[in-house]
């Protein structure tokens, strides 16, 4: 009866050891340690977490409590055997010597100390199920921790991997962004190359083949070249014209410069011939252009003498000197198309504007020879003014003046 109690327990304990399967327990011999082989055994276990010694040490108590236990069985064990043994001898000397009394020291009934061993067996029985239940809760339990551990760590790896993307993207972002703008810069640098060809190609032929309308006689119609001059000695400025306007045609151009607005002026006024105004002096021009065509002009100058040359159409009209002589032509100033200039650059006044068309204003620092000025003029030549030449890019129209294809010299075969 003890023996099979001891295997039951041996067989808990043993349950304890192990979380796989169970160790079959054999009934231990009498004198055995019931330690269930637990100390041969427990090298085996092996982890150490906090838990696990709470739970062997327990288990150890209880091992401690199960050897005081059997302990007490030995000695019930060897009482009942004495016991048993008085008892034959006074069952047996009750039949021989009656009435000697040897029962001052019997114990208590065997059969209740066999019981209330068995229910302390039995509670212990009981805690060790409700360890075994525990040991596994906490098992089950230590899982969910590794595993509640394993998901933070791949958590945590997965929102690095997550950053790591992000950031890439960004990157990816700003260098898109920055291939678009620079795609979007070269886009813009080319639609304006285009649409400075367009301006320059499909307008005109060629950035000389142009002239400015000055259709009507005001004080705000005007052109501006936009390059100014250096002091000159000598200078030569010629032009194709075209104006029917009457009385006199007005003023083709006027150069002014800080102190002196007549510094180089042509101009028609009223009746008056064209004259030509350096630095306000003034010669009267043979020139005759108000007859509504194309007619080219050009007129030289020098310092030496103040000498003059007027041509029209490739002729020399007239010549003269005394005009501004020994002046230097004052550079830094203004030249204004169609209009006479009172302060440089403007109060510009409508009765000696010019009505007309204007082409191929070119000026020269330098006495043009005959032979040029007719080549200009009859076309067979095309030279640009070294000072002033007239390109399309050189030219500001203002106030309702107007840029078109020239028509004259068309046909033409430079030679030059
Ligand atoms: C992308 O550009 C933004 C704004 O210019 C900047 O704040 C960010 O740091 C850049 N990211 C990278 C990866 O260069
Ligand atoms: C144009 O002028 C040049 C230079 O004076 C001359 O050689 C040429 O013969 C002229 N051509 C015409 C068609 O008049």
């Amino acid at each position: 009866m003890l023996l099979l109690l001891a295997a039951v327990l041996c067989a808990a304990a043993r349950g304890q050891e192990a979380t796989g399967g169970r160790f079959v327990c054999n009934a231990i011999p009498p004198g055995a340690e019931p330690g269930c082989g637990y100390g041969s055994t427990g090298n085996r276990v092996q982890s150490s977490s906090p838990l696990e010694d709470e739970l062997r040490n327990t288990i150890l108590q209880l091992r401690e409590t199960i050897l005081q236990q059997k302990e007490t069985i030995v000695s019930q064990q060897g009482t009942i055997k004495e016991l048993n043994s008085k008892l034959a001898r006074c069952e047996g000397s009750r039949r021989k010597e009656y009435g000697k009394n040897t029962m001052g020291d019997l114990p208590r009934d065997p059969g209740e100390t066999i019981d209330q061993l068995g229910k302390t067996m039995q509670s212990l029985k009981g805690r060790l199920e409700n360890l075994e239940v525990r040991w596994h809760q906490q098992i089950a339990s230590g899982l969910r921790e590794l595993l509640r551990q394993r998901l933070g760590a791949l958590e945590t790896q997965l929102l690095r991997k997550v950053a790591e993307l992000e950031e890439e993207k960004s990157q990816l972002y700003n260098e898109t962004a920055a291939h678009r703008q620079r795609t979007e810069s070269a886009l813009n640098s080319l639609m304006e190359r285009i649409t400075e060809l367009e301006k320059s190609n499909n307008a005109f032929k060629s950035p000389e083949d142009f002239k400015v309308s000055l259709p009507l006689r005001t004080n705000y119609l005007y052109g501006r070249i936009k390059k100014s001059l250096p002091e000159m000695y000598a200078f030569t400025v010629c032009m194709w014209l075209k104006s029917s306007a009457s009385p006199g045609i007005g003023t083709p151009f006027s150069y002014g410069v800080p102190g002196q607005a007549n510094e180089i002026v042509l101009i028609e006024w009223g009746n008056n011939p064209i004259e030509l105004l350096v630095n306000d002096k003034v010669a009267q021009l043979p020139l005759a252009v108000s007859d509504g065509r194309w007619h080219h002009i050009c007129i030289t100058w020098t310092t030496r003498d103040g000498f003059w040359e007027a041509y029209q159409d490739g002729e020399r009209l007239g010549t003269g000197d005394n005009l501004a002589p020994w002046h230097p032509i004052k550079p830094g100033g203004v030249i204004i198309l169609g209009q006479e200039q009172d302060i440089v650059g403007g109060r510009f006044d409508a009765t000696q504007a010019f009505v007309g068309e204007l082409s191929q204003f070119n000026m020269w620092d330098r006495v043009l020879r005959p032979v040029d000025i007719m080549g200009l003029a009859n076309c067979s030549a095309y030279m640009p003014g070294n000072v002033v030449p007239w390109i399309d890019a050189n030219v500001e129209v203002f106030g309702g003046a107007s840029k078109a294809a020239l028509e004259i010299c068309e046909d033409r075969a430079f030679d030059s």
